[in-house]
């Protein structure tokens, strides 16, 4: 069975997405793994990033997204279809990879988010068992499981959390990105309480859009390790991201002359591709693919 890992982080903006794409693109390439993506996040950026608008668009009107999933469980209906939901060819990099995978997600998520508390009401499931009862039968065919979750922890995020072994927590070295962290680890433990099975762990933190000659960066990452050294958090991961202009173009499906991750991250100054390398590196030196 493979690893799964839900990266989460009540604040939005702080390169969850960015983050996902490239961990799953360099675990892809540069190691051979067989990976899936789901995109929790109503928002669809990963699935955008990962399949463009055009396949998208013709994917949601044919129900093969997560929305169909969720929406079948509140309405009472049996539209979505694993199989054919999950896009077996994904990445603008090397003419789409074939061991990069992804489970889309939809804008029009939004539309039945407050409607998911009704899924109580109409299916004889705990809300939070939706997707694993949907994909658990696929799981077996990777090596690792990246999970795209919104910015809340509400109930979509929770079917991310069910199914993780690992969550990760991105953030922006400042006082504004870091002030959730207790919250997230105080919720998530509660939630390990209705868990199905096992816990989901705290794999770490991860500094991102870091600028190193910004003290307060410096100031935040200094906090977070004595919080690693007092036991508060499990580790902050050595290996930092920082801002830079390549990450935001990154998740541009349709840009021209992207071929290799190289080209697509950079090889420059900023130190962008070889920080997703050393990131890609040191996940595996904790959880073993
Ligand atoms: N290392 C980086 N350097 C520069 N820009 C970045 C970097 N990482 C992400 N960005 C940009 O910052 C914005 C937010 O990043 P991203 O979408 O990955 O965050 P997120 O946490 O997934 O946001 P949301 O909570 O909305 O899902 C995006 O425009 C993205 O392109
Ligand atoms: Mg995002």
């Amino acid at each position: 069975m493979p690893k799964v890992i839900s990266i989460i982080n009540l604040k939005g903006g702080v390169g969850k997405t960015t983050i996902t794409v490239a961990l799953a693109e360099f675990l892809a390439i540069e190691h051979n793994k067989r990976v899936l993506v789901i995109d929790l996040d109503p928002q669809t950026n990963s699935t955008v990033a990962l399949i463009g608008e055009d396949e998208w668009t013709k994917r949601n009107q044919n129900g093969q997204t997560l929305h169909a999933l969720f929406k079948d469980h509140i309405d009472d209906t049996y539209t979505f279809e694993i199989e054919s939901s999950i896009v077996r060819k994904t990445s603008n990099l090397h003419g789409g990879l074939d061991t990069l995978h992804l489970l889309p997600s939809s804008l029009d998520f939004v539309k039945i988010q407050d409607r998911l508390i009704h899924i109580w009401q109409t299916a004889l499931i705990r809300p939070f068992d939706v997707l694993k009862n949907a994909v658990n039968q696929q799981l077996e065919n990777y090596d690792i499981v990246l999970i795209d979750c919104p910015p809340n922890l509400g109930i979509v995020t929770q079917n991310g959390l069910n199914i993780s072994d690992w969550y990760l927590i991105p953030t922006i070295p400042d006082h504004l990105s870091t002030y959730g962290i207790p919250q997230i680890i105080s919720s998530v433990k509660n939630f390990n309480r209705k868990k199905s099975d096992g816990e989901v762990k705290l794999l770490g933190v991860i500094a991102s859009m870091y600028r190193s000659n910004v003290n307060r960066h410096n100031l935040t990452l200094r906090s977070l390790e004595s919080q690693v050294q007092q036991g508060l958090l499990p580790r902050l991961f050595e290996t930092r991201i920082p801002l830079a202009s390549k990450a935001a173009d990154a998740t541009y499906f349709d840009a021209e002359g992207i071929n290799t991750l190289k080209q697509k991250y950079g090889n420059n100054g900023d130190y962008l591709y070889q920080s997703f390398q050393r990131l890609a590196e040191e996940l595996q030196t904790y959880v073993q693919i």
